[in-house]
């Protein structure tokens, strides 16, 4: 009797902790705004630099456009100590995690670190395989809010499971945290990631390159802007992205390197498929372009936009697709993006079109409906949906367009 007491009893427990574990709620909502150390930066992290950053994301306007976490990526670890927590390296963070993250809450931003789910970090450093509750417990003491969770050293691990655990980690630990897998898409996340983390990555390491595939000495490659938005249209992967979980095309390089066109067209891109927007350059020390395009209000708004829809590709004329996102308001976000180095005259005849989702309920028929033509880079309104709108989008450029409902 008392065995079968127990057998029950321990029934329960493990059926009420199994569904007690999940990742918060609430958070995500829509994409994550921040910046990250890698692109720009890799190994050289430290305390300085992300101080500095805090400082500038506040002084440049980020802040106010809505960029909000400071994520440190790899390289930041120390050795584990004798009780196997995680240390930070104290060469490079001398006043300790919990000091930089009440540095960076000081200034009305989140601090979010960087994790995987090996053994061993993508550049070597103690990765959380077999400490994934004592890291994220180390983690909430520290007050960290987002978590970028990697897949280097990972042989004979299955992803779901893996990022499961930490999840539930995370939860265990009880402070909310952003939790954002980087499993490069290869399992396929979007099928399964949606009640683990709040973002996924769907490719490998991005290149501050328009459309080039970068070769890495081992066999791996990085991947320019088109390449990533093209690398999972067979799975059609726009149907998986929503409020709280994400596609996430990786952090951004605008201000690394391309021409002011083809950061433009990245940016406008990212915004229009609902990815996390998350710089990848030095925004201590930018141009006054790169800011621009960081904080153009109005294509922050298309990321930001609570019905959570991702862009698909409506057609292709010539060179140029065009994408359309539908808005929470009624409103419609168009892209034109010109893959040749050409530029590309365009006179659209809007009436000609009727714009139907291929996953959702949305069709926008504009012999029905009027709209105006706002150009987002201008901030101009250009002419109304029952005219042509003669245009010319430059090469390797993209143009957006708001279609305001009347
Ligand atoms: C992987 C990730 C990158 C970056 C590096 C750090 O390559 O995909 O985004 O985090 O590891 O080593």
């Amino acid at each position: 009797m008392k065995k079968i007491a127990f057998i029950v009893l321990g029934l329960f427990v493990f059926a009420s902790t199994s569904t007690m574990a999940q990742k918060f709620d609430g958070l995500a909502e829509t994409p994550p705004m921040g910046w990250n150390s890698w692109n720009e930066f890799g190994c050289n992290v430290d305390e300085d630099l992300i101080k500095e950053t805090a400082d500038a994301m506040v002084e440049s306007g980020m802040k106010e456009a809505g960029y909000e976490y400071v994520n440190i990526d790899d390289c930041w670890h120390g050795e584990r100590d004798e009780d196997g927590n995680i240390t930070v390296d104290k060469e490079k963070f001398p006043s300790g995690m919990k000091a930089l993250a009440d540095y960076v809450h000081s200034k009305g931003l989140k601090l979010g670190i960087y994790s995987d789910a090996g053994y061993t970090t993508c550049a070597g450093y103690p990765g959380s395989r077999g400490y994934e509750y004592q890291d994220a417990q180390t983690y909430a003491e520290w007050g960290i809010d987002y978590l970028k969770y990697d897949w280097c050293d990972t042989e004979g691990l299955a992803a779901e499971g893996a990022y499961m655990t930490m999840r539930d980690a995370l939860a265990a630990a009880g402070n909310p945290v952003v939790f954002s897998i980087c499993e490069w898409g290869t399992a396929h996340p979007w099928e399964w990631a949606d009640d683990v983390g709040h973002a996924w990555r769907i490719s490998g390491d991005i290149y501050p390159c328009f459309d080039c595939e970068y070769k890495h000495e081992g066999g791996w490659s990085s991947w320019g802007v088109t390449k990533i938005i093209d690398m999972r249209k067979d799975q059609e992967i726009r149907q998986y992205s929503g409020p709280g979980h994400w596609n996430d095309y990786d952090m951004m390089e605008v201000g690394n390197g391309m021409k002011a066109g083809e950061d433009r067209a990245h940016f406008a891109m990212w915004a229009m498929l609902n990815s996390p927007l998350i710089a990848g350059n030095d925004i201590r020390d930018m141009s006054d372009q790169t800011r621009k395009i960081l904080t153009n209000e109005e294509v922050i708004a298309v990321n930001q936009d609570p019905e959570g829809v991702e862009a698909w590709r409506y057609t292709v004329m010539d060179s140029t697709g065009v994408w359309v996102k539908p808005l929470a308001d009624g409103d419609i976000a168009v892209a034109f993006l010109n893959r040749s180095q050409e530029d590309h005259e365009i006179n659209f005849t809007w009436t000609n079109h009727v714009f139907g989702d291929p996953h959702f309920d949305y069709s926008f028929d504009f012999t029905e409906t009027e709209y105006l033509v706002r150009d987002l880079w201008s901030g101009k309104n250009i002419g109304s949906t029952q005219k042509s709108t003669r245009f010319t989008v430059p090469g390797h450029d993209l143009n957006i367009y708001r279609l305001i409902k009347q």
